[in-house]
């Protein structure tokens, strides 16, 4: 029986956070043996803000070893960087001439993003769309990702369907988003209003798959939260529902449950159980983690990539090869 395609891919532009995993690295585990899956490494996104060359290069190699570290099986999933496979950016030109400068302004994230910028770069702009030529060319059905990407699932599916009735042909299959019920959108442990992110410059605000101990129930312990002291999922107290999400994506404990075990009990040790379990979690990560990081596993690292960005042009190349015929390119003889 053919499984259904599942493609997903985390920027290298840093160390993995809690939310990149509770949101994306924790379903993708779940999911791996069920379904034909491809993760990469999304280092062509990574450029869209100025990254220095020695430290990307570290961080990609990390973000390889924090997949592996967190459960992703490289002996059943297609790993590779997306740099190595050409057919990405050359599918995103394609794209881009089927694309309009107005859905692409809408894209909240640009927004966001743009903001903290004083020179904008067109790659930031332009984003969504290589994310559409990663998606497209796999014949993905599902891409698992965190809820800050819905809109950029949507918008792929706009391209895809305007791309195939432009040409009366099914060149690209829809693909649809698969966001988890918990954990899809991890917030900032200082600002419970915005996102946790690994961009973020206060360090307070976000977990590191990669923290100690001591640290994670530090940066629980700070967590901003309420007056209440009442642990209940409530949108009037985002810092509490933050942590309930945080601990219940974990636990798999559902949020009523949360809220009967933490009854009575004040936010100080409600606080410091959910760092335990974090910390519990993301030690087996970080044993699995230390041991890769060391050079006698370099060249398992390298042999993962290699043989994933061959798999991966395979398929990436047969669907260009279709694309270019759609549009009317002239067979290369
Ligand atoms: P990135 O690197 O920002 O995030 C990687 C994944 O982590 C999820 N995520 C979160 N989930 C819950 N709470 C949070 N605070 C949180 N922060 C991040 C994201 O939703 C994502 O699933 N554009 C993508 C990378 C990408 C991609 C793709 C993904 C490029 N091409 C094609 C899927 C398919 C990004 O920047 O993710």
């Amino acid at each position: 029986m053919n499984k259904k395609i599942i493609l997903s891919g985390i920027q290298p532009s840093g160390i993995l956070t809690l939310g990149n995993y509770l949101g994306a690295l924790k379903n993708w585990v779940k999911i791996q043996t069920e379904y034909d899956c491809k993760f990469f490494i999304a280092d062509l996104h990574a450029i869209t803000v100025h990254q220095d060359p020695s430290v990307l290069r570290e961080n990609t190699k990390k973000t390889i070893m924090q997949y592996i570290a967190c459960g992703i099986d490289p002996e059943i999933n297609t790993i590779f960087a997306q740099s190595h496979v050409h057919e990405h950016a050359e599918l995103g030109w394609i794209l881009n001439c089927h694309t309009y400068m107005g859905e692409l302004s809408r894209m909240t994230q640009f927004k966001d993003k743009s903001h903290k910028q004083v020179n904008v770069g067109v790659g930031l702009f332009d984003y969504p769309v290589l994310m559409a030529a990663d998606i497209l060319l796999y014949n993905s059905d599902y891409v698992p990702v965190g809820e800050d990407q819905r809109q950029h699932l949507e918008i792929t599916r706009d391209i895809a369907q305007r791309f195939n009735s432009t040409y009366g042909k099914e060149v690209f299959k829809i693909p649809e988003a698969f966001i988890p019920e918990t954990g899809a959108r991890i917030m900032s442990l200082q600002d419970p209003t915005k996102k946790m992110s690994k961009s973020d410059s206060n360090p307070m605000g976000y977990i590191s798959l990669l923290d100690d101990r001591d640290t994670i129930i530090k940066k629980f312990k700070k967590a901003v939260t309420d007056s209440e002291n009442v642990v209940r999922y409530s949108d009037e107290q985002p810092g509490i529902k933050n942590l309930i999400n945080i601990y219940s994506a974990i636990t798999g404990k559902s949020y009523t449950d949360i809220e009967k075990e933490f009854q009575g009990v004040g936010y100080g040790k409600f606080k410091v159980a959910v760092g335990e379990v974090v910390a519990d979690e993301l030690d087996i990560i970080q044993q699995k983690y230390n041991k890769l990081n060391s050079p006698e596993y370099n060249s398992y690292i390298t042999e993962i990539l290699n043989k994933g960005a061959e798999e991966a042009h395979k398929i990436a190349e047969t669907k260009l090869n279709e694309v270019y015929d759609a549009v009317g390119f002239l067979n290369k003889l």
